[in-house]
């Protein structure tokens, strides 16, 4: 059971940063990673769609790989699909990613936070109930950035410093004239250009996310069911798509985390 991997799931390449802070804590663990590009984007489906396809892609990812604890690093995913999840493999633990409001809320000085989120997440009751749950007293700003979803994606290794330095502007300028100093990284995609984002933020704001918060409740649940892998050669990952084949965009992605790239993972049917 030790040696089954850990499955890292998102619609595209935005679990990584997550990946990175569970290898560095676990890096014994084998990873694989999966990255559900035949239905990028989430942020712009139905919860409803969401939910039915991440059901189905993690439940064939289950069948196949076999691992022994499932990370859904995506927020999206994570706040339509979870609970199906859970019911759907009663004897997995998943490990979801929750934005990080709670952290946001109580280290703000100027009491507002922004929140950046995929199209989708931002108007999730989900959000609205982390929110009533954790920041009372704190303004809480929205944001909607689909678009950068779409930059870090498919433009991060191309785009020219000019043009990742306007998207990153354009996500903060209505967060930050508002007010806000903590800015919650609510899309997994956003860690990529969390230093990007800081800068156009401007002086006196911070990024806020949840990649040591998932890495540690990986750790604490394999450690519960003493199923951490033992000291021994450091695994190397693998990183999956689930389109026919992995562009070139991913193989620069999977050779930036230090993971092997492919095979296809699951039928390419919706
Ligand atoms: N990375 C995802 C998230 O954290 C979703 C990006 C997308 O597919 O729109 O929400």
């Amino acid at each position: 059971m030790n040696g089954a991997p850990v499955l890292v799931f998102d619609s595209g390449v935005g679990g990584l940063p997550y990946l990175e802070a569970i290898r560095t804590l676990l890096p014994f663990e084998r990873l694989e990673y999966l990255a559900d590009s035949g239905h990028f984007p989430y942020g712009l489906k139905s919860r409803e769609e969401v939910e039915r396809i991440v059901r189905l892609v993690v439940g064939r990812a289950v069948a196949e790989l076999r691992p022994k604890l499932v990370v859904v690093a995506c927020n999206t995913a994570s706040q339509a699909a979870l609970a199906a999840l859970r019911a759907d493999h009663p004897e997995l633990p998943v490990v979801g990613t929750v934005p990080a409001i709670k952290p946001a809320a109580e280290s703000t000085k100027t009491r507002v936070i922004g929140v950046l989120a995929t199209a989708a997440a931002v108007k999730d009751p989900y959000l609205d109930e982390l929110v009533a749950r954790h920041a009372r007293g704190v303004k809480v700003f929205r944001k909607g950035a689909q678009e950068l979803v779409a930059f870090v994606e498919k433009r991060l290794f191309d785009a020219t410093e000019d043009e990742r330095r306007a998207v990153c502007a354009e996500a903060v300028a209505p967060l930050v004239e508002a007010g806000a100093d903590r800015l919650v990284l609510a899309c997994t995609h956003f860690l990529h250009v969390a230093a990007g984002l800081a800068e156009a933020a401007g002086p006196g704001v911070e990024t806020v996310d949840s990649r040591e918060g998932v890495a540690r409740r990986v750790e604490f649940l394999l450690r519960e069911r003493e199923a951490l892998a033992g000291p021994g050669e450091l695994a190397r990952g693998r990183l999956r798509v689930t389109r026919p084949e992995p562009d070139a965009t991913m193989a620069r992605f999977a050779e930036r985390f230090g993971l092997d790239c492919g095979p296809t993972l699951g039928a390419q049917d919706s």
